[in-house]
């Protein structure tokens, strides 16, 4: 006997960033954030479950995974066989159809589609809001994706408790800003911290975590009015603002994702505002540079950033939609 379910899901890229956790547990962020779900680039994940399985399965792009990334997609599978009542170990297949190595964080669509369909192949009808909480509870960007467009993730309360609800939300429709984001991947580096120990080290080595943490909820507040306002200039500074406070912080604590390509690019971007063009950059844990230009102004920066030395490659993304059911078929996996 089996049951399955498949989900397909967006990465995200944040213009506020989410980077510092409440302590006691729970993977509660201490900071609100807001961010784009980008068309075009997709993770696709069936979910199995399998009373002939002993154990969770996961396979990645093709291949079993390694254990670390099975034990935690197998904390997710846990979470929902204690909602449902299911009780059998999954399959789990999951693919990317971009590149790893892009930068572009493969938690956030891995985990909103996971959870998505083994929310879904569990017989748990639970809402997109639901499924948002089980995604932050693997990765708090990942309840970002579950919904379209410009979405936010709050704060949890400072006496958060593991057990608590905390679920991103819509803001504004993919159509709200004309946005194109360039993914300018850079040389690679030496393996990047991954995110969840970066903030730790930052948390309690930084002597800028308290900094960081009273700038954020700030700038995000005023992100989400310009916004809200349609101001691209406002929105691409606040975005660059706290990408720059982000790493200030972390690189305080000795966690530097930057290489000197990161530099050149975001000495390219500076050139291109110079010149009077709306383009403003962000980075998240690794040394690729996201940069933001107005939809129209696309092809003009792409050209202008294909030259940087050290940039290998530029993706182009544009805001896009949430998470969704799909058939095996359509997954694909
Ligand atoms: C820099 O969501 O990967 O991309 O909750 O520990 O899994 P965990 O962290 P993760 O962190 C993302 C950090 C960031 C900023 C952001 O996406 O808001």
């Amino acid at each position: 006997m089996s049951r399955e379910a498949a989900a397909i899901a967006h990465p995200n890229i944040a213009l506020s960033k989410y980077w510092g956790k409440r302590e006691g547990g729970g993977n509660v962020p201490a900071v609100p954030s807001l961010s784009i779900t980008l068309a075009g680039l997709a993770t696709r994940t069936r979910v199995r479950f399998d009373d002939a399985l002993a154990a969770d399965e996961l396979s990645l792009d093709g291949r079993p995974a390694d254990e670390g990334a099975r034990a935690r997609a197998a904390e997710l599978l846990d979470r929902v066989r204690a909602a449902s009542g299911e009780q059998r170990r999954a399959a789990v297949w999951s693919r990317n159809d971009f590149p790893t190595a892009s930068g572009l964080a493969s938690s956030a669509s891995g985990f909103a589609a996971l959870a998505l369909a083994a929310a879904r192949a569990a017989g748990l009808d639970w809402d997109a809001a639901a499924v948002s909480d089980l995604a932050r509870r693997s990765s708090a960007s990942a309840a970002r994706s579950l919904f379209g467009g410009f979405v936010e993730l709050a704060a949890g309360p400072p006496d958060a408790r593991p057990g608590d609800v905390l679920s991103a939300r819509p803001l504004a429709p993919p159509d709200h800003l004309s946005i194109a984001v360039l993914v300018c991947v850079t040389t690679e580096g030496p393996k990047a911290v991954g995110s969840s120990d970066g903030m730790r080290a930052t948390m309690s080595r930084s002597p800028y975590a308290q900094a960081w943490l009273e700038a954020a909820p700030r700038l995000h507040a005023r992100l989400r009015d310009a916004l809200a306002a349609r101001d691209f200039r406002e929105v691409g500074e606040l975005a660059e603002a706290s990408a720059l406070a982000m790493h200030a912080s972390a690189i305080a604590a000795g966690v530097l994702y930057w290489t000197g390509a990161t530099l050149d690019v975001l000495g390219a971007v500076r050139a291109l505002r110079a010149s009077g063009a709306d383009a403003y950059a962000t980075i998240d844990a690794g040394p690729h540079v996201k940069v933001l230009v107005p939809a129209e102004r696309a092809a003009s920066a792409r050209d202008v950033l294909r030259s940087v030395p050290g940039v290998r490659r530029i993706l182009e993304a544009s805001p896009g939609d949430g998470a969704r059911s799909v058939s095996a078929e359509e997954a694909a996996v």
